[in-house]
């Protein structure tokens, strides 16, 4: 049996879903049946149960943004690092395999060919970072699981949310047997508050950058093809190839979606944190090469960008 931590929530549902479409025998535990983030409620829950996979999608994020983290830090401490850390322990002294839901906004921008070798490139709101990213895209590639956190209690600034995912990675990495799964910003052909795509349709100015984005069922799916395919326990950035700018992504929704708006930026980011943001954001490019290489297979952004507005489903009023 596969136990589901968090399946009440966006990510956690997907797995849900996902393990139903495959005919799984899963099991998924909410906090409010048994709070599996204390180890003494856990522990024999799991030596009864002894699954064969654990999927944690549980954690804390701040809604409607990583700003609420920085008002709820014993929260987003608890559910981001205390309980992965918690997990690892238990699922390390039974000998259970399992994937941790980790994020890619412990990165921030992007790392660039400069004629003399490749640097990072942390602001990718840089001019000269923006046009080789617009021009010559084959100049620019993604941070890689070899790489430390640039946006973390360690490599500041970062927001509280992301502090913690990036130390909920340190709490668990090579403790037991696991996979750190890293998402980048959800999105799919459901409109929903929580999906980028509908996010953007809905703020009042957008904040134009440079991402690599997680298409969310192909996200769910390529997590838990890393177990069933049996590859390597570690890190996987687990996004979609390739990286988008916020304006790339208004043109595909004004092409397909023929929304009745015009779409304005914020100018700049002193613009952008001093009206609309409270914590720093990370804005980053991924590298999903380790992923590939080991067989998994994932669509181009574009593709699923496309694929997921041309299916749109408005959300029901
Ligand atoms: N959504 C994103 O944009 C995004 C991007 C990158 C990474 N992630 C990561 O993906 C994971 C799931 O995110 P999500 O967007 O699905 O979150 P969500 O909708 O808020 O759901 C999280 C679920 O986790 C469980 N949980 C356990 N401990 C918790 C705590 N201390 N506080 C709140 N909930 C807790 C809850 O389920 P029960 O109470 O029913 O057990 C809750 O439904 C998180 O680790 C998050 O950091 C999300």
């Amino acid at each position: 049996m596969i136990l589901l931590l968090g399946a009440t929530g966006y990510i956690g549902n997907a797995f849900q879903e996902e393990l139903e479409q495959r005919g799984e025998n899963f099991h998924a535990l909410s906090r409010t049946q048994l709070d599996y983030t204390h180890f003494e409620q856990l522990y024999p829950y799991l030596r009864k149960n002894k699954p064969s996979f654990i999927v944690n999608a549980a954690g804390y994020t701040g809604k409607p943004n990583v700003d609420a983290c920085e008002s709820a830090k014993a929260d987003t401490l608890q559910g981001n690092a205390l309980f992965p850390q918690v997990l690892a322990s238990a699922c390390a002294a039974l000998d259970i395999p399992w994937g941790h839901v980790s994020s890619g906004c412990i990165f921030s921008g992007c790392q660039v060919e400069t004629g003399q070798g490749w640097i990072v490139a942390k602001d990718m709101t840089d001019p000269e970072i923006r046009k080789i990213a617009k021009k010559s895209p084959a100049r620019i590639r993604g941070f890689d699981e070899t790489m430390t956190p640039n946006f973390s209690f360690r490599d500041q600034p970062c927001s509280f949310y992301s502090g913690t995912k990036a130390l909920g990675e340190e709490s668990i990495r090579g403790v037991g047997r696991n996979y750190i799964w890293r998402l980048r910003i959800p999105f799919d052909e459901q409109d929903n508050s929580r999906n980028y795509l509908s996010k953007i349709q809905r703020y009042a100015k957008v904040y134009d950058n440079f991402n690599s984005l997680s298409h969310r069922r192909d996200y769910v799916s390529a997590c838990l093809d890393t177990w069933s395919q049996k590859i390597p326990f570690g890190t996987y950035n687990i996004t979609n190839p390739g990286f988008v700018s916020t304006a790339d992504v208004l043109k595909k929704i004004e092409t397909i979606l023929k929304p009745h708006r015009d779409f304005h930026f914020w100018e700049n980011d002193s613009e952008f944190y001093s009206q609309a943001a409270v914590a720093p954001r990370s804005n980053c490019i991924m590298d999903t090469s380790k992923l590939l290489s080991a067989g998994i297979k994932m669509r181009s952004v574009d593709e699923a960008l496309e694929q997921s507005l041309n299916q749109w489903q408005y959300e029901k009023s």
